[in-house]
């Protein structure tokens, strides 16, 4: 059997795990009490610098959700979204812009009622609306954009946001959390929404992680940062 062969297999499995419901018993009370620093925000929220690798802005888009998730094979109840704690990571570092994708029609707390509503955006092809759409980002030269791994992409409210643009100039840096699928199909659906962007390197961060092994996702986070030119010295080794 080819690599191609094992991959597609692999995939396949994941994408069922993740379209249907998991049968374990659900674990409560087991998120975390740490808030990110991140605020809910309707508009780009300004740190105090945003030094891109040439002096350029930066713009970090990120959609995140709370409540009940993933968590190997069973489930918890996260305050924080995991891709909001590496959002907050990332701001804190290098005070970029955070601008937050909120749903115009919120995404439930409850995993089932999500992944049911997921797998019926991704066959519909869907573009949910966002609460509070951006109305440009011409002042950013680059644009990391976050989001969980959801049945193997990016939520199709990524693909809201990013259709709406001309990213001509541009460098797109994916971020995702995710529970086994790595970075998916993100690369290649972002190609697909950010009309003329250039891409850059991305980060995957396992979503478990996030909340066990929090140092070790830091300096994960402070090495992508510094190998992409957003953070000054060479990364760690
Ligand atoms: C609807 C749904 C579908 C998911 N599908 C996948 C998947 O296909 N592959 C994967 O690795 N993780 C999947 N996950 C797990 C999330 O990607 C992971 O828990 C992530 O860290 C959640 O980030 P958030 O808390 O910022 O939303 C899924 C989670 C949900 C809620």
């Amino acid at each position: 059997m080819t690599a191609a062969h094992l991959l597609g297999r692999r995939i396949f499995t994941q994408r069922l795990v993740f379209a249907l419901p998991l049968s374990l018993a659900a674990v409560r009370g087991r998120g975390r009490t740490a808030a990110a620093s991140l605020q809910d925000s309707s508009s780009p929220q300004p740190g105090s610098a945003a030094p891109g690798a040439a002096g350029s802005t930066v713009l970090l888009v990120y959609f995140s959700r709370a409540g009940e998730n993933y968590y190997y094979g069973d489930r918890i109840d996260l305050e924080v979204g995991n891709t909001k704690v590496v959002a907050g990571m990332i701001a804190d570092l290098t005070g970029c812009d955070v601008y937050e994708i909120e749903a115009a029609d919120p995404y439930s707390d409850d995993y089932d009622a999500i992944v049911a509503r997921n797998v019926e955006e991704q066959n519909a092809g869907a573009r949910p609306a966002i609460a509070n759409p951006l109305s440009s980002i011409d002042a950013y030269a680059i644009i990391i954009l976050g989001s969980p791994i959801w049945n193997v992409r990016p939520p199709m409210i990524m693909s809201t946001f990013a259709e709406r643009f001309d990213f001509t100039g541009k460098t797109v840096f994916p971020l995702v959390s995710y529970a086994v699928s790595g970075m998916g199909d993100t690369e290649r659906e972002y190609q697909e929404a950010c009309r003329n962007a250039t891409f850059g390197e991305g980060l995957a961060i396992q979503g478990e992680d996030v909340t066990d092994a929090p140092g070790d996702v830091a300096a994960a986070v402070e090495s992508w940062l510094r190998t992409i030119g957003l953070l000054d010295g060479a990364p760690a080794s």
